[in-house]
């Protein structure tokens, strides 16, 4: 049973290795209990307050699932809101709990005021993740307005410090992982640039010194791309708390009477490990969050001319990479930026959703004919968000970008952002997409999305604070309506690189484009912090001409860390010589038979190439009867090495076939795991792909 009701409003929510317990005591304040492995479940008891003191109040210290603003609570709350006689205190009453199926509700009322609160949990006993979200209901007749309003609160179990990981990345430079130790005061990660951003994660992960394979291991992910905030706290009694949510900053919410607002969902576990983590997220997202159409189906095979052509698109150049990309394998070809208005650079053009004709003559459909022709699907790059200045969307329609009367707006990338809470704009670019897709056989969108917000006004809005979440939900609608008209077409996630690449975005999108950084050697590090709570399935990862210093890396090696998440091709395959083009073949052949593993298998992290050099990943199959392990090291020092490969992941006692470095081997999977294979690394960009299937 998935949430187990005990005495005395105790509730235990019981995953597959997992206890989480929370309750309400008789005073109606809700508590957090316990997280962690499994107990005795009668043992589980309410703990008391505690004793009050002047400076450090009771209500300040004990561990809550829920923590709102008012009277002597002084900590980070999760909600904080303002009713309409301007009193900005909540005081909640327990009024009860709802069991239905694996989910748990509980329901609180203010005390005066006319606002439900229900904290909701959703369990999955066939693993351990638990879904969490609050819902908020206005009862009355005047507006509420909420200004903090956050999705779920955590207390970690343990009275020493943690250690925090999340990314402090970079366009070019996503996913670089950080570890910060919480030993007191406050930890934010968070984004105010309107998307998620590259910068940190809308995750936490905690631990003490856990590491792949062991260590309690505390997460939690957002499912929303707009602002986010994870605030984590250890205050004097050397408790950890954590609020994961949309971001305060900038925020309010009205909500109107009547109105039931659900925050976005929060995705939370404990494991062993990270590796553990990574691996139950990453099928939890596949099977769960991300939309229906494609999520059970294998990526296809894409090329993408954007590093070929850049801007300068036209039937001619793209009809000949096509053929090319035809040539080596591949099976979806995208044009990128270029192809409307005006677009000849960066300057202009966004927002003329309309066919270059001095690029494309005859329209469209002769490239899109010709991809066909030769057996491939069609693909095509927008940026629907954005305007520029020199467009003619924006000259007849200069009050459609998010602007104050009073203030410049600052245009990055010569860009504006559209204020896509308007019915108008929005349904504008429903409508162009739509036609698009409707007038031509285009399988494929990239959904680009290239500045930060600034200038926020937006008149409206009767709130313009609430801009931030409508856009947000303005992109998901655009999205969720394109693909029930065109359930075909499949949708890319792309924001300068990995900029929107959360699990709203996957929510919704059915891949995310990770970085413009396609350097192999710099994949090694991105993709790997990628792959910490984020789905290898949707990851695009392509083989392009990028050389990490000044020379790329040979073709096998660029294409042993591309295959390790849904492989794209984006170098200019005019320059390449038919010895090369044969490579790309061979390597894509290659692909196809393993992406399966990859997509749908489970990922063993066993050497991280930041730690020691060589990366080495194992992808094995649900039923451990197949795998797939790449080995990648752009260039060893002081005479390295030789290093005994321990595999991961496989069934002991299932005897496997391999071949490493030209030598075939039959071992059992424990001999594999704890006698391993010796590799001889030497030179530079060392890469071996070996398969290993059961004999
Ligand atoms: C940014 C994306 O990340 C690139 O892949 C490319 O699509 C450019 N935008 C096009 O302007």
């Amino acid at each position: 049973m998935a949430v187990i009701k005990c005495d005395n409003n105790i509730f235990v929510l019981e995953t597959k290795n997992t206890h989480y317990v929370l309750g309400v005591d008789k005073y109606g304040y809700n508590h957090h209990l316990y997280w962690g492995k499994k107990c005795d479940i009668k043992d589980y008891s309410m703990e008391s307050i505690g004793d009050e003191n002047s400076n450090h109040t009771m209500l300040d210290e004990f561990k809550q699932e829920y923590t709102v603003f008012g009277s002597t609570v002084y900590r980070e709350c999760a909600l904080k809101a303002e009713f309409s006689d301007k009193c900005r205190e909540i005081n909640l009453r327990y009024e009860g709990h709802t069991i239905e199926g694996s989910r748990l509700t509980l329901q609180f009322s203010d005390k005066h005021y006319p606002l439900q609160i229900m904290l909701n949990y959703e369990v999955d006993d066939s693993c351990d993740i638990i879904t969490r979200w609050t819902s908020l209901k206005n009862t009355g007749n005047s507006m509420i307005d909420a200004e903090k309003l956050f999705s779920a609160e955590f207390c970690l179990p343990s009275k020493k410090p943690y250690i925090f990981k999340n990314t402090n990345g970079a366009w070019g430079g996503e996913f670089m992982q950080t570890s910060n130790l919480l030993d007191g005061g406050s930890l934010v990660f968070e984004s105010r640039k309107g998307t998620s951003g590259h910068t940190n994660s809308p995750y936490f992960i905690a631990h003490q010194n856990a590491d792949e394979k062991r260590g309690d291991v505390y997460f939690a992910s957002l499912i929303y791309s707009g602002n986010f905030k994870v605030s984590a706290s250890r205050d004097l009694y050397s408790i950890t708390r954590v609020i994961i949510g949309m971001n305060d900053f900038d925020f309010s919410y009205s909500l109107q009477p009547g109105e039931t607002f659900d925050t976005p969902k929060v995705l939370c576990g404990h494991t062993q490990g990270f590796g553990e983590m990574s691996r139950q997220m990453n099928r939890f997202v596949v099977n769960h969050i991300m939309p229906k159409q494609f999520n059970d189906k294998v990526l296809p095979v894409l090329y993408n001319s954007w590093e070929a052509t850049f801007f300068d698109v036209n039937c001619e150049n793209q009809t000949h990479l096509a053929e090319l990309a035809a040539q080596i394998g591949v099976e979806l070809f995208v044009m990128d930026d270029g192809w409307f208005g005006k677009r000849n650079n960066d300057c202009a053009g966004l927002g003329d959703w309309f066919v270059n004709k001095d690029k494309f003559p005859n329209g469209l459909d002769e490239l899109i004919d010709h991809v066909n022709a030769l057996g491939m699907d069609f693909g095509i790059w927008v940026e629907p968000e954005m305007v520029n200045a020199d467009s003619d969307l924006f000259r007849a329609h200069p009050d459609w970008a998010y602007h104050y009367e009073t203030r410049d707006a600052s245009e990055l990338r010569h860009q504006l952002v559209l204020n896509m809470t308007r019915d108008d704009v929005s349904q504008y670019i429903f409508h162009v997409l739509d036609t698009l897709l409707t007038k031509h056989n285009i399988k494929y969108i990239k959904w680009d999305m290239n500045r930060p917000f600034s200038e926020t006004g937006a008149q409206n809005l009767d709130n313009p604070k609430m801009l931030y979440y409508l856009h947000t939900m303005a992109v998901y609608n655009i999205v969720d309506r394109l693909k029930k008209k065109h359930p075909q077409v499949a949708i890319e996630s792309c924001s300068s690189g990995g900029g929107r690449a959360d699990l709203g975005a996957l929510s919704h999108f059915d891949q995310v484009w990770t970085s413009d950084n396609t350097d192999a050697v710099d994949r090694m590090t991105i993709q790997n912090g990628y792959t910490m709570l984020r789905p290898v399935k949707a990851m695009r990862a392509w083989v392009t001409d990028i050389g990490w210093i000044s020379k790329p890396a040979s073709l096998d090696f660029r294409f042993n860390i591309a295959m390790q998440g849904s492989l794209g091709v984006g170098g200019n395959l005019s320059n390449y010589s038919q010895e090369e083009l044969e490579i790309c073949k061979k390597n894509v052949a290659l692909y196809k038979q393993i992406r399966e593993l990859v997509q749908f298998g489970d990922l063993y992290r066993i050497m991280d190439v930041d730690e020691g050099e060589i990366l080495f990943n194992n992808y094995v199959s649900p039923d451990k009867t197949r795998a797939v392990a790449f080995i990648a090291s752009a260039g060893t020092r002081f005479f390295k090495k030789r290093v005994d490969f321990l595999f991961d992941g496989l069934d002991d006692r299932k005897r496997y076939s391999l071949t490493v470095q030209g030598r075939k081997y039959e071992k059992s999977g424990s001999y594999l795991k704890n006698v391993g294979i010796p590799l001889h690394i030497r030179g530079a960009y060392y890469n071996e792909v070996v398969m290993i299937d059961e004999i």
